[in-house]
């Protein structure tokens, strides 16, 4: 049994890329198919061993609550019927797992809201997963794979994917020493740098574990590109202790934060349920 229980969501954001539609329903709502971003992840953490979900959430942000929540009304209705069916997959989610919720007062960045979450986690490692990076893979899910490694390398682990040069200023981009083919010690993290300022052309995608003194670095981690409160500053902290592992994922990412990403993943998700 793994000691990694707790995955936090972070989902405060404003997902101005999808506006309108981002008006008044959260990103992580938007379904791929019939299923929010958020439930694709959420299962993907309950198929890593982790039982309690802990959500960032923010203004505008309450259908998240009400989705990993019972709908009375709807199920008296359908009940008894063919439509039942529909509700089985989420019904199984929310009996698998806890879920509690706090707030981000302001947008101040991942790396803020990481540390907003520290009231849910707690002094223990955990997992984090961005649900508009949605990960596929026919075995293990790509948080599985990291459980696993977890428990030999002990430390931090940022899930990693080789990107074309002239992405890197959309990413936390990694250096460090090859351990094996798929781990590389992490020596140097910048964020979004510019191609000729890139590190190398792996990039951090949304799946972390991080061990708890993450929270006491973010504290005093000073806002860094954008404005923002960084994840890859405070992570670049712990690398330069040699205590963070960046591991290369078998497995699909589609970046569902960005038009194009969510368009593939949803053509893919069809495909696979055709079959
Ligand atoms: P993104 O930058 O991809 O999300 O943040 P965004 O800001 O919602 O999207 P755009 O760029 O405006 O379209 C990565 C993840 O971090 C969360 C987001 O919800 C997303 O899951 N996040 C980001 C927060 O929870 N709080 C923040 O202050 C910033």
């Amino acid at each position: 049994m793994s000691e990694i229980k707790k995955c936090l969501f972070p989902a405060a954001g404003y997902g101005t890329r999808f506006l309108p539609a981002t008006k008044a329903i959260p990103k992580e709502m938007l379904p791929v198919l019939t299923k929010p971003l958020l439930q694709y992840g959420v299962e993907e953490a309950i198929e890593a061993g982790l039982n309690t979900m802990a959500i960032v959430t923010g203004r505008g942000k309450r259908a998240i609550e009400d989705h990993f929540d019972i709908s009375y009304e709807l199920e008296h209705q359908i009940k008894g019927t063919a439509k039942e069916e529909y509700l089985t997959q989420i019904r199984r989610v929310i009996n698998a797992c806890t879920f509690s919720y706090t707030r981000q007062i302001e947008m101040k960045g991942l790396g803020h809201a990481i540390l907003t979450g520290e009231t849910l986690i707690g002094h223990e490692p955990f997992a984090v997963i961005l649900a508009d990076d949605l990960c596929d893979n026919e075995n293990d899910g790509v948080l599985l794979q990291m459980v696993k490694l977890y428990e030999e390398y002990k430390c931090s682990i940022v899930a990693v994917e080789e990107i074309p040069p002239q992405d890197s200023n959309k990413y936390g981009v990694i250096a460090g020493e090859f351990l094996n083919n798929n781990i590389v010690r992490v020596s140097d993290m910048v964020e979004k740098p510019e191609p000729k300022d890139a590190p190398s052309n792996l990039a951090i995608i949304g799946r972390y574990i991080l061990t708890p003194d993450i929270f006491d670095i973010l504290r005093s981690t000073k806002p860094g590109k954008g404005g923002e409160i960084q994840i890859t500053d405070a992570l670049l902290q712990q690398a330069k202790e040699g205590k963070v592992v960046a591991y290369k994922f078998k497995g699909k990412r589609f970046d569902c934060g960005s038009v194009d990403g969510f368009v593939e993943a949803t053509n893919y998700f069809y495909k696979q349920s055709e079959n």
